[in-house]
């Protein structure tokens, strides 16, 4: 029989709501004054991906400000009467400058209002968290901070790309591919040097020229390289590659931001792991239980993933 959730108390289970939930997990449940702004982030896209501490904040919200990474489903969280602003930047459409959308959320607070500055992933990560949160001091408005899980490291998990592997790596660099640096500032050899993973945020339409300069930086063309776009959602696309391939690859499997680009041999733990998921899978999992790697397609152990086979010829 279909179970319903909304029907639940009828079986036996009874229903808790956000608040229960929060307030039984800490004690107290997080209350958002009038005149406050909170700095949260909603995760890289998958609502489950999403805080406690977050969904407090936008089941009290009066207003949302928020970006464009974020999914629909976290904003329908929001109250009804709660209004919506998007502050991000859409379709290479001009985005807001950041100036105006911090003197908004000063302007909204010193209304009275409950304001939910909502940014994708962690709003201190690539997220520009650190000017709006200077900004509302500055200006003496009262404000909180709730992290948020990170693309960079969600988005790896999510593609059976451990972060860090014993015997593998003893660091991980996050970067931007993207930014006042892009231009030469950035010392990419530096990064290559430390023979240590980079993830790469924002960095595929640069991605032609970093991975050159990594290799000028003596990473081996032949290093593992990865692009996984629009991670942790349904339509989440992993392409895998090497360093020295990684741009073309990428074109020609046409992929399109939000994006992430993993360089090192942590990549390469991807294929054990997708092996050794399929054999469990393929083991008789008893109904109901959960994939290892969850929100992961398993193929059969050994075959093919979907954009292992490298089109450049090097
Ligand atoms: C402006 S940065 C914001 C990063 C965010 N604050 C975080 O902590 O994840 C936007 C970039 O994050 C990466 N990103 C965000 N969400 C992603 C997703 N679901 N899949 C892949 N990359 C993502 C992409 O590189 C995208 O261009």
């Amino acid at each position: 029989m279909q179970s319903d959730r909304n029907q639940s108390a009828c079986a036996g289970t009874p229903e808790i709501s956000g608040r229960q939930a929060l307030a039984a997990l800490r004690g107290s449940y997080p209350e958002f004054m009038p005149g406050e702004v909170w700095l949260v982030g909603a995760g890289p896209g998958d609502p489950g991906l999403l805080t406690l501490d977050a969904l407090a904040g936008l089941l009290q919200a009066d207003v949302v400000v928020h970006d464009a990474l974020v999914d629909a489903r976290v904003l329908a969280l929001a109250p009804s009467g709660a209004q919506m602003r998007f502050a991000g930047k859409r379709g290479g459409k001009p985005s807001v400058a950041q100036e105006d959308i911090s003197a908004q959320l000063i302007a909204l607070a010193r209304g009275g209002l409950r304001v939910l500055r909502l940014k994708g992933g962690d709003p201190f990560v690539f997220g520009r968290g650190g000017e709006e949160i200077l900004a509302l001091a500055a200006a003496g408005v009262p404000f909180r901070v709730i992290p948020g899980v990170t693309a960079g490291l969600s988005g790896l998990a999510s593609a059976c790309i451990p972060a860090t592997m014993r015997g593998v790596n003893q660091a991980i660099i996050l970067a931007t591919g993207h930014g006042p640096d892009e231009e030469g500032v950035m010392d990419w050899s530096a990064l290559a040097r430390t023979r240590q993973p980079i993830v790469l945020y924002m960095g595929l339409r640069n991605l032609e020229n970093i991975a050159g300069a990594l290799m000028r930086g003596g990473l081996p063309g032949s290093t593992p390289a990865a692009v996984i776009a629009s991670a942790t959602l349904a339509e989440q696309r992993v392409l895998v590659s090497t360093l020295e391939c990684i741009a073309s690859d990428t074109r020609a499997a046409n992929f399109a931001a939000p994006a992430l680009v993993v360089v090192g041999d942590i990549v390469d733990v991807r294929r054990q792991l997708l092996d050794a998921s399929a054999q469990y899978a393929a083991a008789a999992r008893p109904p109901g239980t959960a994939l290892p790697v969850a929100g992961t397609a398993l193929p059969a152990a050994g075959a093919a993933l979907p954009g292992e086979s490298s089109a450049c010829e090097g």
